[in-house]
C-alpha cells in the first residue's frame, strides 16, 4: 500500500493508495478517528452508491460504526446550497455529533459537498474522502478545498477543511466512462508540466495503459500526482502564492467552461485545452522552446479526443478571461511552462500576443 502523509500539524493525514482497498476503508477510519466516532454518514450519488456503496457501508459497519446513506443527485447541478441543506437537515435528524464522520464516496461533487457540509455543520466535524473519479483521486480529494456552486458563479461558496483521512482504490476507475478518465489524464499531466518531467515522461509512455486501467500503472501516477499537491498544500495551505500554479490551463481552461455554460468541456478537457493554449503563450514570449511545446501538445491530443473549440468566439474567451481576472487584483494571471516541469507565473503579458496563442491554438 501507498501512503503519503499530508503534514498541516494538528490537520495532517494521510492518503492511502491501493487497489481494492475500498474494503479496508472502515478499517483504515476507525485507525484515524478513534474508538469516539460512531456514526458514520456515507454520501453518494446513485450511479456511485449502485457500484460501490453495499462494499463500503459493509467495510465501515465491521469496522463498529453505525452507518447511514445520503445520496445526492448526480452532477455538477446538484453542487449547491439545497443540496447541503439536505444534508444539513439529515445530519441532524440523525443526531450526528461532533466526533462522527461524513464519508465522500464518489467524485469532485460529492467530495466537495460533503467538505463543506462537514466543515459547517456543529462548526466542523471530521470527514472523509473515498474519490471514485481521476479527478478526485488526483486532485480534489487532497488539499482542503471544499465548497457548492452559487446560482452567479462556480465554488463562490467554501471553505477549507482538511479531511481526516483520503482512502484510494484504483480499482474503481474500471466503470468510469473513458471520457471521464481522460478528464482526469490532463489533471495528471498538469502535475507533470509544473512540477515532475519525468511523471510527464511516464504518462507519456504509459497513455495506453492508463486508458487500459491498469491498475498499477494508476497506482503509481495516482501517488505521485497527490504527493506533489501534498507538498505544495503544506507550504501554501490557503492559496497565497505557491499554490496558484496549480492553476497552469486553467486561465482559458475556465473561459473555456463558460463561454460553453459549462456544457461542452469536462473541466480537464477545458484544462487541456488551457495547457496547450499556455504552452503557445509561452513559446511566443521566448519562454519555452519549440520541440518542449510540441511534445506538451503532442501528449495532451493524444489522450482524447477533446470536444471543438473551432465555433468559439475569440472575442468571448477574451472577456471570460477578463471576468475571471477580477478574482486576480485586476490582472490576468497565466502559469507558464519554462521547460516541462518548471513553471513561473506571469501577470504582465501583452494581450495581442495571448489573443494570437488562442487564436493559433484553438480556433
Ligand atoms: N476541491 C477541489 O480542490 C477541487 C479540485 C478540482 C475540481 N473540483 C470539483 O470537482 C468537481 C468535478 O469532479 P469530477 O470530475 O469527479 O466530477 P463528478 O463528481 O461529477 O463525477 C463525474 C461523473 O462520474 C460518475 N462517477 C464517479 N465515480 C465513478 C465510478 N467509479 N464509476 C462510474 N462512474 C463514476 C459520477 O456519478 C459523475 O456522473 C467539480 O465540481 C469541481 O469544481 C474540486
Amino acid at each position: 500500500m501507498k501512503e503519503i502523509r499530508v503534514k498541516l500539524k494538528e490537520r495532517s493525514y494521510a492518503i492511502h493508495i491501493q487497489s481494492t482497498l475500498l474494503d479496508e476503508a472502515g478499517a483504515l477510519a476507525r485507525q484515524a478517528l478513534g474508538n469516539n466516532a460512531h456514526q458514520a454518514i456515507i454520501l453518494s450519488n446513485a450511479t456511485v452508491a449502485a457500484l460501490y456503496g453495499k462494499r463500503l457501508q459493509r467495510s465501515f459497519t465491521d469496522a463498529g460504526f453505525r452507518v447511514q446513506r445520503f445520496l445526492i443527485g448526480d452532477g455538477e447541478r446538484y453542487k449547491n446550497l439545497q443540496t447541503a441543506e439536505a444534508l444539513y437537515k439529515f445530519l441532524i435528524e440523525q443526531q450526528v455529533e461532533r466526533a462522527d464522520v461524513v464519508v465522500a464516496l464518489g467524485g469532485g461533487v460529492v467530495g466537495d459537498v460533503a467538505g463543506f457540509v462537514a466543515a459547517t455543520y456543529l462548526r466542523g466535524i471530521r470527514f472523509v474522502q473515498i474519490p471514485t473519479t481521476l479527478l478526485a483521486q488526483i486532485d480534489s480529494s487532497v488539499g482542503g478545498k471544499t465548497g457548492v456552486n452559487h446560482a452567479l458563479g462556480k465554488n463562490l461558496i467554501g471553505a477549507f477543511h482538511q479531511p481526516a483521512l483520503v482512502v484510494i482504490d484504483p480499482e474503481t476507475l474500471r466503470s468510469l466512462p473513458p471520457r471521464e478518465r481522460h478528464a482526469g489524464l490532463h489533471e495528471a499531466i498538469k502535475y507533470g508540466v509544473i512540477k515532475d518531467r519525468r511523471l510527464f515522461q511516464r504518462i507519456a509512455r504509459d497513455l495506453d495503459l492508463l486508458n487500459g486501467c491498469d491498475s498499477e500503472a494508476l497506482a503509481q501516477l495516482i501517488a505521485r500526482c497527490c504527493e506533489i499537491k501534498a507538498r505544495v498544500v503544506e507550504q501554501d495551505e490557503r492559496e497565497g502564492d505557491l499554490r496558484r500554479i496549480l492553476n497552469f490551463g486553467h486561465t482559458v481552461g475556465h473561459a473555456l467552461e463558460a463561454v460553453t455554460h459549462y456544457r461542452r468541456f469536462l473541466h480537464g478537457e477545458a484544462v487541456g485545452q488551457g495547457m496547450r493554449v499556455a504552452a503557445r503563450i509561452a513559446e511566443r514570449a521566448g519562454l519555452l522552446a519549440a520541440d518542449e511545446r510540441q511534445h506538451l501538445d503532442e501528449v495532451v491530443l493524444r489522450v482524447g479526443r477533446l470536444p471543438t473549440t473551432k465555433n468559439l468566439a475569440l472575442r468571448d474567451i477574451m472577456k471570460a478571461m477578463q471576468r475571471d481576472k477580477k478574482a486576480a487584483a485586476g490582472r490576468l494571471a497565466f502559469v507558464l511552462p519554462v521547460t516541462i516541469g518548471r513553471v513561473v507565473i506571469k501577470t504582465d503579458l501583452p494581450l495581442p500576443l495571448i489573443r494570437s496563442s488562442i487564436k493559433e491554438t484553438l480556433l
